[in-house]
């Protein structure tokens, strides 16, 4: 098995999955680049980092603002490319009590951060990386790519695009010397899981997820797939007829709760 690179961007690392992989890496000799919209929460992250030895900054990055992720392009270039970048932000909704799917804002939010403001920053890295013959990026997609889910089809349709990119880049950058990985998750414990009302089949702490990245990043995997059973029970699923996919599924539907979005003016 190979190694993690010493010096690793995180997006979304404020909380939850990207903040469990920031405590992963964390270790003495490891420098850290943090991003995330939520100043504060980062800083929280940063110290527990720091803790266990990583040199730690903080970034802050809004990736639905094309003005934010070019300053945050800028201070990268500045602090020096990192060797291993991972693309975990994204935001997630879904159908509401009311029945109501994803409203246009949420389309738009969701589009924006989990596809286009990902691939805006990842593809200037990506560049910079093919010219230094050197270097890994891993896309945090969703098993949601795999199998789209009704009850969030543009949540389902960013990730299965964002999938559908990374491994085009991948074919591309793999003759320099650079690595793509797709990262498909099934559901993690997170704010994302606990808004999501319904049975999360297969569910996993946060921390047990970063783990099973960090191992397949470790041995260069360019699709990293968990839990495993549920991606086979996936494949099964998807080759049944549509009538009785459906049926097979529907204990598995569900809606988001209704919630305020979260402020982040007190982070200045
Ligand atoms: N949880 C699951 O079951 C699950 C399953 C499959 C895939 N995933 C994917 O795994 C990744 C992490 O999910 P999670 O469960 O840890 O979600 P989470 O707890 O909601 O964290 C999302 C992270 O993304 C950041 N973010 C949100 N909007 C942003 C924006 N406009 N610009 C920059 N950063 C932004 C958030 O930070 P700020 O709010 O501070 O900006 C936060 O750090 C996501 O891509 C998600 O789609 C999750």
């Amino acid at each position: 098995m190979g190694k993690v690179p010493r010096s690793i961007l995180i997006t979304g690392a404020s909380k939850g999955l990207g903040a469990a992989l920031a405590m992963a890496c964390a270790a003495e000799d490891i420098r850290l680049i943090l991003t995330a919209r939520s100043t504060v929460a980062l800083e929280a992250v940063k110290r527990h980092c720091e803790l266990a030895g990583a040199q730690v900054s903080c970034l802050p990055l809004d990736l639905a603002d094309e003005d934010s992720v070019e300053q945050a392009l800028a201070l990268v270039e500045t602090a020096g490319l990192p060797d291993l970048v991972i693309c975990n932000a994204g935001v997630f909704s879904g159908r509401r009590p009311s029945g109501l799917l994803e409203s246009r804002q949420e389309q738009r939010e969701q589009l924006a951060v989990n596809l286009t403001g990902t691939i805006h920053f990842t593809d200037c890295l990506a560049q910079a990386m093919k010219e230094r013959r050197r270097g890994h990026l891993v896309l945090v997609s969703s098993l949601a790519a795999i199998q789209p889910q009704p009850d969030s089809p543009v949540y389902s349709a960013s990730k299965a695009g964002l999938a559908a990119w990374g491994r085009a880049l991948g074919e591309d950058l793999a003759a320099h010397g650079v690595k793509v990985s797709v990262v498909y998750p099934g559901h993690i414990e997170s704010q994302q899981t606990a808004a999501q009302m319904g049975v999360l089949p297969g569910i996993i702490p946060a921390s047990k997820a970063a783990s099973l990245i960090l191992r397949g990043v470790a041995r260069g995997r360019e699709r990293i797939i968990f839990p495993r059973h549920l991606f086979w029970l996936i494949l099964v699923s998807n080759a049944l007829p549509g009538w009785f996919r459906r049926w097979v599924n529907r204990p598995f539907r569900y809606h988001v709760a209704a919630s305020e979005p979260p402020s982040h003016e007190e982070d200045g």
